[in-house]
């Protein structure tokens, strides 16, 4: 029986944090998929089909594991997404408290609509202050975002505007 989970989030735009959880989520799992999903609660910088394409292009620069699946979702619940590719597991990096509060409803929901259930993954320390809002301000006000994702986010956000 295959292992499969999702890594799921708006990742707009995808940070080295969100980088670390999917590179040590890709090495528990046989197939992991990294799924970008429309959340109606913020209000997005890059359409979904460019944060796609960041993360591919993340992936490959970071030279991370073969068994990861980039795509998007926005046909109904998470778990239908789940159900469709026969994912059990959804993977959620957790910084802080703040992250456990926000986590916690979204799992035991995810749990009782479909039996999916949720696994909280601690990133590096290192990257603990990184968020894609921070960065969405940082970048926006002019300044160096590259500490805090990988190099084909910082070069498309720092790109002169056409
Ligand atoms: O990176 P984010 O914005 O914290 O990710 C939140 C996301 C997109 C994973 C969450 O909003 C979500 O799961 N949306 C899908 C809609 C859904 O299935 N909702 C019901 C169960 S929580």
């Amino acid at each position: 029986m295959r292992r499969i989970a999702v890594v799921p989030g708006s990742f707009d735009p995808v940070t080295l944090g969100h980088l670390d959880v999917i590179h040590r989520a890709a090495g528990l799992y046989d197939e992991l998929h990294v799924l970008v999903v429309h959340n109606p609660g913020k209000s997005a910088l890059l359409p979904i089909t460019q944060r796609v394409s960041l993360i591919e292009r993340a992936i490959i620069e970071a030279e991370l594991p073969g068994n990861i699946i980039v795509s998007s979702w926005s046909m109904g619940l998470l778990v239908d997404y789940c159900v469709d590719v026969g994912a059990s597991v959804l993977v959620k990096g957790i910084r802080s408290q703040i992250d456990v509060a926000y986590e916690t409803p979204m799992a035991i929901v995810n749990r009782n609509l479909a039996g999916v259930e949720t696994i909280f993954m601690l990133p590096d320390p290192a990257h603990a202050h990184v968020s894609s809002s921070l960065v969405r301000q940082v970048a926006a006000l002019g300044g160096d975002i590259a500490p805090y994702v990988p190099p084909a986010v910082a070069a498309f956000l720092n790109r002169p505007l056409a």
